[in-house]
């Protein structure tokens, strides 16, 4: 991540060299958090750890993964990162339980090598990726993205990956090519949660392909300079930090590109309340609550002041583009 020496050595290049100066002082910012706060067991020492990442824990479990800081336009956000014990404490993945806490206490099972990813579809080129030849396809970059969950809660996440569009020109979609669906893994041996019926399995997502080539839109092997702990979406997710959480699909198995909207878990669980595009929007609210405000995790509990809920979580000049003429009421 940010803080080894040896990044330098991966650049070629000293890191203001590379990166623009408002983003290195920022990056020297995160340093001073991580060395005062949370991060700083961090430092400590990555290697040769347990490959378990619990709650209450510090990174520094997994092993590392390191990401030169992206340049991407808003990839970079000035915010505070969320710690990492709430990171990883405090998750939605239905196929280990629906408890907030569950994944963390039941994902440890989930065997995320070997691993493979289909790309099929409408593509010149299918191809089953191994995981860590996918990993390698480009290289590693760290962004940090607010996440707005639909619940009305959000983080903000150092991830390590690099934009899916670097896989999807690879690929080389036909013209007819107008989706990307994501099909998740629903193994019934090693996650609880898909023996019920809360969901309809696999978990799949969906995306325009625009909105899938836009450079925001981030493949995910990584998080805090470490490798995914399982619990957040290892080994590989999408992070698609304009939208509500749910839209981005943890330890995918599969990626098809299509010409019809392709179905998406939540919407074929309740498609009253969640629709396809479920940007991030205070102005239209959840039929059940209000998506006006929210509360960031780790700020103060319940009682702390909630913020106000920007449109598109604040990344309406890179991503408002792709939305011009549409009525986001109908298109939610
Ligand atoms: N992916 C799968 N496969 N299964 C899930 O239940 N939950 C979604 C999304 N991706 C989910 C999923 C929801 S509702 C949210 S808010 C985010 O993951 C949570 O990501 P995080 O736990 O890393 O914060």
């Amino acid at each position: 991540m940010l803080i080894r020496p040896n990044d330098r050595a991966h650049n070629h290049s000293e890191p203001s060299a590379i990166t623009p100066r408002a983003i290195y002082e920022q990056r020297r910012e995160l340093l001073r958090w991580l060395a005062a706060g949370a991060g700083g067991a961090a430092m400590a020492g990555w290697a040769g750890r347990s490959a378990l990442a619990q709650p209450g824990q510090s990174p520094g479990r997994l092993a590392a993964l390191a990401g030169v800081q992206s340049t991407v336009a808003g990839a970079v956000t000035m915010e505070k990162p969320t710690e990492y014990k709430d990171a990883t404490g405090y998750n939605n993945f239905y196929e280990f339980g629906t408890d907030k806490t569950d994944p963390a206490r039941n994902a440890h099972i989930l065997k995320t090598r070997p691993w493979t990813v289909e790309v099929e579809g409408l593509v010149n080129k299918p191809r089953r990726f191994d995981i860590d030849e996918l990993l390698k396809l480009s290289p590693q970059e760290e962004r940090i993205y607010r996440l707005r969950c639909v619940e009305g809660w959000s983080m903000v996440i150092p991830w390590v990956g690099y934009s899916l569009a670097e896989l999807i020109r690879r690929v080389q979609p036909q013209g007819s090519a107008k989706y990307v669906e994501f099909v998740t893994l629903a193994d019934k041996a090693t996650m609880p949660g898909v023996n019920g019926r809360i969901l309809d399995w696999p978990y799949t997502e969906g995306l325009r392909l625009d909105e899938a080539m836009h450079p925001l839109t981030l493949l995910a092997f990584g998080m805090y300079g470490e490798l995914l702990p399982n619990q957040n979406g290892a080994p590989v997710r999408v992070v698609v930090p304009w939208k509500y959480g749910f839209k981005s699909a943890k330890s995918i198995a599969r990626i098809r590109f299509t010409e019809k909207e392709p179905g998406t878990a939540w919407n074929k669980a309740a498609a009253n309340e969640y629709g396809f595009y479920s940007n991030v929007n205070p102005g239209v609210d959840h039929p059940r609550w209000s998506q006006a405000t929210e509360r960031r995790i780790g700020e103060g509990g319940l009682f702390a002041k909630k913020r106000k809920t920007e449109l598109f979580n604040g990344y309406e000049a890179q991503v408002g583009q792709l939305y011009a003429g549409m009525d986001l009421r109908k298109n939610y």
